[in-house]
Parts: C-alpha cells; sequence; structure tokens
C-alpha cells in the first residue's frame, strides 16, 4: 500500500487580536513556554496569562529557552510540566520556543523517553494523554506552530537533532499578526524569504500532491505581494497578517510535502559558518532553481501565476527589494573568506548531500553538483537555463 495522508493541526485561528481566543480555551492547568524577553516586555505573556486565567485555568510559566534550544532547556521544561501537572501547554514566540515546547511536552507525557529513542522519524508515541497543545508564532517563518518538526542542539556534543514526528503537530495554531508586528525589518526580510523557500520547495518536491499545491502557490503569491510593505512599515497589519498566513500556508505544504536542496544546503553553511537560515536560503533559492529546473516544469507554473518571465531573476530582485544579497560571499551578515569557503566546501557539500531535504528535491543530485552550486551562490555566478 503506498499510503499518503495530509496532516495539519486541527484549528487554525487567524487574524489580528486573536490571542484573545485563549479564553475560549478549555482546561485546567495551563503552561506558558517561551523564549527570551520579547514577548514579556512586549505585554504578550501578560495577555496570554490574562486570557487563560479568565478561562478559568491556573497558570505558570518556563521561559527561557534559547535560539537554538537545547537539551537542557527541554529537560527543565518537562521536569517543571512533570511538577505542575498541566492538561494545556501553550508555546508562544520563535520558532525555538515553540520546537522546545514540543518535546518537553513529549518527555511530560513520557518521562522514560530519550533523544535517542526519538531521533527515528515518527517514533514519539501517542500524545494528548496528559495534555494539548497551542502554538503561538511570534515570528512568520519556521511555520512550526503547523508542522511534525522539532530541533533542539546538545550543546555537549555538538549535535542537533532533527525530529520529525506527527505526534507533534499542535492541536490549535493562533496566528494573531499583532505578536509578530515586533520583527525589526532585517528579521522580516529573512523569515519572510525562508517562508517563500518553504513555498517553492514544497511546490517543486517529489512529495509535493494535490493537497499541498494549491497551499504553496497561495503562499508564493502573498510572499511576493507582501513583503516588501511588512519590510518597509512593519506597523501595516494587512501585510503582517498576509505574511503570518503565508507562513502557515508554507507550513501545511512542507509539513506534508518535505522540501529540497535549498534547505540542505542552508543547514550545512548554517552549522559551518552561522548565517541566518531565512538569509542562506534566500541568496542559495535562485541557483536551486536554475539546477533544478530541467528536472521538472513547475517553476513554470509559479513563473506564469506571477507574470514573471524568471522565477531565479524574480527572486533575487524581491532579495534585492529587502536589502539581501545575492552571493554567498557578500552575504552582509557573517564573513565568509574565499579560503574558509574553499577549506568548508567539500564537507558542506557531503553532509548536504546526506541531508533528509535532498530526497524530495525534484532533480536526482549528488556532492559534486551540490559543490556547483554552492560555488554558483558563493561568486554569484546565475546560469540561466
Ligand atoms: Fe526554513
Amino acid at each position: 500500500m503506498d499510503l499518503k495522508w495530509f496532516r495539519v493541526p486541527r484549528d487554525v485561528v487567524f487574524g489580528q487580536g486573536t490571542l484573545e481566543y485563549l479564553s475560549k480555551l478549555q482546561g485546567t492547568r495551563a503552561m506558558l513556554v517561551t523564549g527570551g524577553r520579547s514577548m514579556r516586555r512586549l505585554g504578550f505573556l501578560d495577555r496570554a496569562s490574562g486570557y487563560l486565567q479568565a478561562a478559568g485555568m491556573t497558570v505558570e510559566i518556563v521561559d527561557g529557552v534559547e535560539p537554538n534550544p537545547s537539551v537542557q532547556t527541554v529537560e527543565r521544561g518537562a521536569q517543571a510540566m512533570r511538577d505542575f501537572k498541566p492538561d494545556l501547554i501553550i508555546a508562544i514566540g520563535g520558532g525555538s520556543a515553540l520546537d522546545a515546547a514540543k518535546i518537553m511536552w513529549a518527555f511530560y507525557e513520557y518521562p522514560d523517553l530519550t533523544f535517542e529513542q526519538i531521533i527515528p522519524i515518527d517514533s514519539i508515541p501517542t500524545l494528548r494523554k496528559k495534555a494539548r497543545f497551542v502554538a503561538i508564532p511570534s515570528t512568520s517563518g519556521t511555520a512550526s506552530e503547523i508542522t511534525a518538526f522539532s530541533v533542539i542542539t546538545d550543546t555537549e556534543k555538538h549535535i542537533k537533532y532533527p525530529i520529525v514526528s506527527y505526534e507533534i503537530t499542535p492541536d490549535v495554531a493562533i496566528l494573531d499578526p499583532e505578536v509578530a508586528a515586533a520583527m525589526p525589518p532585517v528579521v522580516t526580510a529573512n523569515t519572510g524569504m525562508d517562508v517563500l523557500t518553504h513555498a517553492i520547495e514544497a511546490f517543486v518536491s517529489k512529495n509535493a500532491s494535490s493537497y499541498t499545491d494549491p497551499l504553496a502557490m497561495e503562499a508564493i503569491k502573498l510572499v511576493f505581494e507582501n513583503i516588501p510593505t511588512a519590510y518597509d512599515r512593519g506597523t501595516d497589519m494587512s501585510a503582517r497578517e498576509n505574511m503570518h498566513n503565508a507562513s502557515t500556508l508554507a507550513g501545511m505544504a512542507f509539513t506534508n510535502s518535505s522540501l529540497g536542496c535549498v534547505h540542505s544546503m542552508a543547514h550545512k553553511i548554517g552549522g559551518r559558518f552561522n548565517i541566518t537560515h531565512g538569509l542562506a536560503n534566500a541568496i542559495l533559492l535562485p541557483y536551486v532553481i536554475e539546477y533544478n529546473r530541467e528536472a521538472t516544469p513547475k517553476y513554470g507554473e509559479i513563473e506564469a501565476a506571477l507574470g514573471v518571465e524568471s522565477l531565479a531573476r524574480a527572486v533575487q530582485e524581491l532579495n534585492a527589494r529587502v536589502g539581501i544579497a545575492t552571493t554567498l560571499a557578500d552575504n552582509g551578515e557573517v564573513e565568509i573568506t574565499e579560503a574558509a569557503f574553499r577549506d568548508a566546501l567539500q564537507e558542506m557539500s557531503e553532509n548536504a548531500c546526506e541531508d533528509p531535504c535532498t530526497f524530495t528535491n525534484p532533480r536526482d543530485t549528488g556532492c559534486l553538483d551540490l559543490a556547483e552550486i554552492y560555488e554558483a551562490a558563493y561568486f554569484g555566478s546565475l546560469q540561466e537555463n
């Protein structure tokens, strides 16, 4: 049996002011999980807590989830949950807070579970025996609120655990653009181009389907139409809302169809040079489009929908519009010297080749091809076919 499925959260609540939906949820003990200071400083943590209390719940908070959340943070949160015994878990913040809370939840429900046991795909046992999970993203990018994915870092062993289990797909995603409106322009640009990369890679993925294509295409259109305004005027709630929805739509597509080589390559150059994920994706995307073009007619469908001749060029123009460079050499964020790049090239290419995202790239590829794409993106030689 060639089993295929499409899974997303049961409830997606969207629109300005929808944080208040928390007051409509049922539960008795709610645990809020958040990152550093921004959700508290901007007042969203207090508001979320107030809505939950208005619904009759006792509230506790796990905060301080760091970027690239660690095994220790997950264990600390899981222990806090075992002590407090929530029946509702609400993650509010960036992708890190959401990713960490998902695994805290798994370890809360199964105290004897280990990281090693949950590395194989879909190996987290049945959740929701103790709590339901609500996700409220403060960036429009990772789509962790909709996906079955989480990335946790073992800071002692220097290993990132990419965890994929449909059990950790949230029950409720609340998409309130007000919560994301504080993103500064550079974050809006990088996360927004990550959304575009999710959407385009999902659309051309080998696992794309009639369920994922319309969502991916809508997300592509929304990003092209709205990222310039969201970047220029962060207070424009219409642009913010459209970008927030685009992120989730792209997430619904890619959590079911997976991604491609842009992500494989961004993961590895990010690991080596610490370049921001969305920025690496934005720069690599046009080069991978040109490489993949011979393997799929679907870029042509995107070009027709957008009314552009070359999607690769259109992406580069959009990058330029939001202050993103065209080459890895001049990425504007971290220094990557040619010597350091050459030194890393083979290892990055080999590791990117093994990345799970490579398996669903529309063109079958190998390390030598990926090295050539890295070089093209480093020096800026876009070969249009
Ligand atoms: Fe991404």
